[in-house]
């Protein structure tokens, strides 16, 4: 898989070598789950999810580091996979490991370059996001880049000892298209 460039960040695959630290910020609660569910990974299933990842549409490991174009070194990660086993859409998630590099813009273009690539690389026409409604930077990120809100599951997500809704968004692939050509 070739990386994919933007402005001010790329997204590339993870390098075996610094799966060590892709390990740590992956099974680091307060790193990848605020708002979300978490359950203890291993080194082992994690390495092999990543290593599995291309064969499997559904996998939820990371599929991309997203690196500084100024300065190389995973900052953080995302991942897609197929949402439903009957519905044709994928779903995005993004995760800015390194949280001094939090609030700088990363994480919109990571998720911006992304979307591109599933466009250009797939024929899916509809790309998906679920967030905790209390994720501000989640939904904010979501919102700047043209996804809609399309509803709320109520009850649909157990972390922190309670249940909490979640927010569900969509961009259709007309709809950025239209948002990303050049004007
Ligand atoms: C969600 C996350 C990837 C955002 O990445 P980021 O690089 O910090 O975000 P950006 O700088 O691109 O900003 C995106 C939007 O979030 C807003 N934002 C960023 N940090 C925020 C904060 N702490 N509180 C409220 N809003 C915030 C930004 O202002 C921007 O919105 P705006 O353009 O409307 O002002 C990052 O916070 C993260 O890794 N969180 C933990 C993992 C996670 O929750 N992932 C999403 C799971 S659904």
């Amino acid at each position: 898989m070739a990386a994919v460039e933007g402005a001010a960040i790329r997204l590339r695959p993870l390098d075996p070598v610094e799966y060590a630290k892709l390990f740590a910020w992956y099974n680091d609660p307060e790193v990848v789950a605020p708002y979300d569910r978490f359950s203890v990974d291993t080194m082992d299933s994690f390495v092999a999810g990543v290593q599995s990842a291309a064969d499997d549409p559904a996998s939820l490991a990371p599929r991309f580091v997203i690196e500084r174009r100024e300065a190389p070194g995973a900052i953080g990660f995302v991942g897609y996979y197929r949402a439903h086993p009957v519905l044709e859409y994928v779903d995005v998630w993004y995760v800015i490991g390194d949280r001094g590099a939090r609030g700088k813009g990363f994480g919109r273009e990571a998720v911006a370059l992304l979307v591109d690539h599933l466009y250009a690389t797939t024929s899916v026409v509809r790309v998906g996001a679920t967030c905790d409604v209390d994720n501000e930077p989640s939904y904010r990120l979501l919102e700047g880049l043209g996804f809609r809100r399309e509803g709320t599951l109520r009850s649909a997500l157990y972390h922190h000892a309670r249940w909490h809704d979640v927010y569900v968004y969509g961009v259709t692939r007309p709809e950025w298209t239209a948002r990303r050509r050049p004007r």
